[in-house]
Order: C-alpha cells, then sequence, then structure tokens
C-alpha cells in the first residue's frame, strides 16, 4: 500500500477529485447484488432495491450528487445520531455516558441479550435499546414538545425539515412489538427515564422521517464540521459534543459488524434499515449512500462497498 503524507492525502480532497471516485464506486458498484430489504417491517420490503445514490458534503458546503440521491426513504437507525444529539445537548456528555452507556454491545441492533448482560444495564445510545433510553431521556415537557425540539433539531441539521413517512410510521408503529418489550425491561431496571409509550412512539416516529441521500449527507457533514451545517452556516450543536456523538458510531454504528467496518475504514459511520449509511471524515467531508439490500447486520450491502471503496480512494481513514 502506497504511503501517503498528510499533505498529500489533503491534496486528494478536491470537488474534481471526489467526483472522479463518485463515479468509478457507482460504476464499480451500481451492479452489486447481495442482501435483501428488510423484511421485518412491511413498508421497507417494497422498496425498490435497485436505488442507488451517493452524496458527499464537504466540511466548507460543497454538496456532490450521484444516482438516485433526491429519492427519500426511510432514515430508520440513522435518526438515532441525532436524537442523542439533542440529549447530549441538553443533558451533557457525562450523563449519557452514566445514564445510557456507551461501550460497544457487540451485537444485534435489536438486542434483549445486550440489556441482561451488562450488569450496569448500559446500551449504546444507537442500539434500540439505548436509543429508546435516550429518547426517554430527551427534557420536554409532554410529547408534542418532544417531537417539536426533535424535529426542530432534525431541521436545522439537514438544512430542510424533513417529513415523517406516514406509511412508514404506521407500518413500524403496527409491528414495533419486540421494541416495546426492550423499553419495558429498561423501565424494569430503571434505565429508562419517561413515559414508555410516548418514548417508543417518539423513536418510531424519528425512524419513520423520510430522508434523501443528500439530507444524510449534509446532516453528516454538519457533524463533519464541528457541529456547524456546512450549508446554512448555522451552528447546530456545540463543537464539543461532536466528538463524543462520533465515538458512538465508531463503537456501534453498524451494529455486531463495527468492528469490521472500522477495521477496513477507520471512520465513525452509522446505518439504517431503510438502506442508508452515513460516514464522517471529521473536518473535511461526510459521505452518505443509499441502497436497499442489506447483509444479516441490517447494514445495507451496497452502501458498505460503495463507502468502503471512496474511503479508501480518498485516503480518508483517520488510523
Ligand atoms: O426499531 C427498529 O428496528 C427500526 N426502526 C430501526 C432499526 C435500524 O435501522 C437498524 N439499522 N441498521
Amino acid at each position: 500500500w502506497p504511503h501517503c503524507t498528510y499533505a498529500q492525502k489533503n491534496e486528494l480532497l478536491t470537488e474534481k477529485h471526489i467526483r472522479e471516485v463518485m463515479q468509478q464506486a457507482y460504476d464499480r458498484f451500481k451492479n452489486t447484488s447481495g442482501g435483501a430489504n428488510a423484511s421485518y417491517i412491511p413498508y421497507l420490503a417494497d422498496i425498490d432495491p435497485k436505488l442507488y445514490g451517493i452524496a458527499v458534503c464537504t466540511a466548507d458546503g460543497k454538496v456532490l450528487e450521484l444516482g438516485d440521491t433526491k429519492f427519500e426513504f426511510g432514515i430508520e437507525s440513522i435518526s438515532k445520531v441525532f436524537v442523542l444529539a439533542l440529549a447530549m445537548q441538553q443533558r451533557g456528555p457525562q450523563a449519557i455516558e452514566d445514564s445510557i452507556g456507551v461501550n460497544a454491545t457487540g451485537m444485534p441492533f435489536n438486542s434483549v441479550l445486550a440489556v441482561e448482560l451488562d450488569p450496569q444495564r448500559a446500551v449504546n445510545p444507537l442500539v434500540n435499546a439505548g436509543a429508546m433510553a435516550t429518547n426517554s431521556f430527551v427534557k420536554a415537557s409532554g410529547s408534542a414538545a418532544k417531537w417539536s425540539m426533535i424535529d426542530d433539531l432534525t431541521t436545522r441539521f439537514a438544512a430542510r425539515r424533513l417529513s415523517v413517512i406516514q406509511q412508514l410510521y404506521a407500518s413500524e408503529t403496527a409491528t414495533n412489538l419486540h421494541n416495546r418489550a426492550i423499553a419495558w425491561l429498561l423501565y424494569s431496571y430503571g434505565r429508562f427515564y419517561g413515559d414508555i409509550s410516548e418514548a417508543v412512539d417518539l423513536y418510531t416516529r424519528a425512524c419513520s422521517y423520510g430522508s434523501s441521500t443528500r439530507d444524510l449527507a449534509i446532516m453528516a457533514g454538519t457533524l463533519a464540521n464541528n457541529g456547524i451545517n456546512p450549508v446554512t452556516k448555522e451552528k447546530v450543536i456545540e463543537a464539543g459534543l461532536c466528538p463524543r456523538i462520533l465515538a458512538t458510531m465508531m463503537t456501534e454504528g453498524l451494529y455486531d459488524n463495527t468492528g469490521s467496518w472500522v477495521y477496513h475504514t477507520g471512520l465513525p459511520a452509522k446505518s439504517g434499515v431503510g438502506g442508508g449509511i452515513i460516514a464522517v471524515a471529521p473536518g473535511k467531508l461526510a459521505i452518505a449512500v443509499f441502497s436497499p439490500p442489506l447483509d444479516k447486520s441490517g447494514n445495507s450491502v451496497k452502501a458498505q462497498k460503495t463507502l468502503e471503496f471512496m474511503i479508501d480512494e480518498l485516503k480518508l481513514n483517520l488510523l
């Protein structure tokens, strides 16, 4: 592997070269097969598995797009990152570590065992258990007030107001019994911090946001740019929170496949069962890729391959 100095690495990040690498990735992987759409949420099973989009948002505000980047799909678990940002902004990083947990679970995203095995009942905010607990940890007076906080912060991250896909929200609400069970289990251990049905409902609603690949690139770009939205230039969260949020992505962003992901890419990332994945190169750029078919951990097959290729070509690996 050829050695590359830091200065040479930065030279790779011209708009022209990023566009070339996006195109190479697109051509290389557009016909990649393998994986299957999520089927435990009926709405997701029906999305066209051939859709494929790549978007980059640079820390200085350029948004580059290729493929189906305007198609709006379920944000799903990627929403966990932004509800964590809200809870961390309100409560501080220490409270997240103490009351939710920040270690890797090494388990599937909806694992009950992860809760059972840890003596503190600590679960990372990016798995279902920790994300629902994080939602319950957001301070607000009632469900409507909490939703408007989530919605406002999401809007500031995305540089536009996202809409909930009502059909997806209904589909998830009708089938989220397992999540409700996890929330009750955490509650039984004193690790849930608000009304259970309210937090599970708001968690489910946030997972049902429709986001495009472009939206996700801008949201992740804000994390790459110390909490300042690179497009609107608005300060969305305190800069000091970004490393903590990115650390949870580094430990748990792709669930039980996170170790392997970091081994290959050295970047924090987050997937959703809608088929999106975001990856963040701090201070440089963020990449979002969308392709619905998933591997057995619930991560998009094609998005992982695309990101690995681009991160390698652009020499973005932090490690
Ligand atoms: O709660 C769930 O199961 C879904 N709403 C989100 C799961 C998810 O996106 C896991 N991701 N890769």
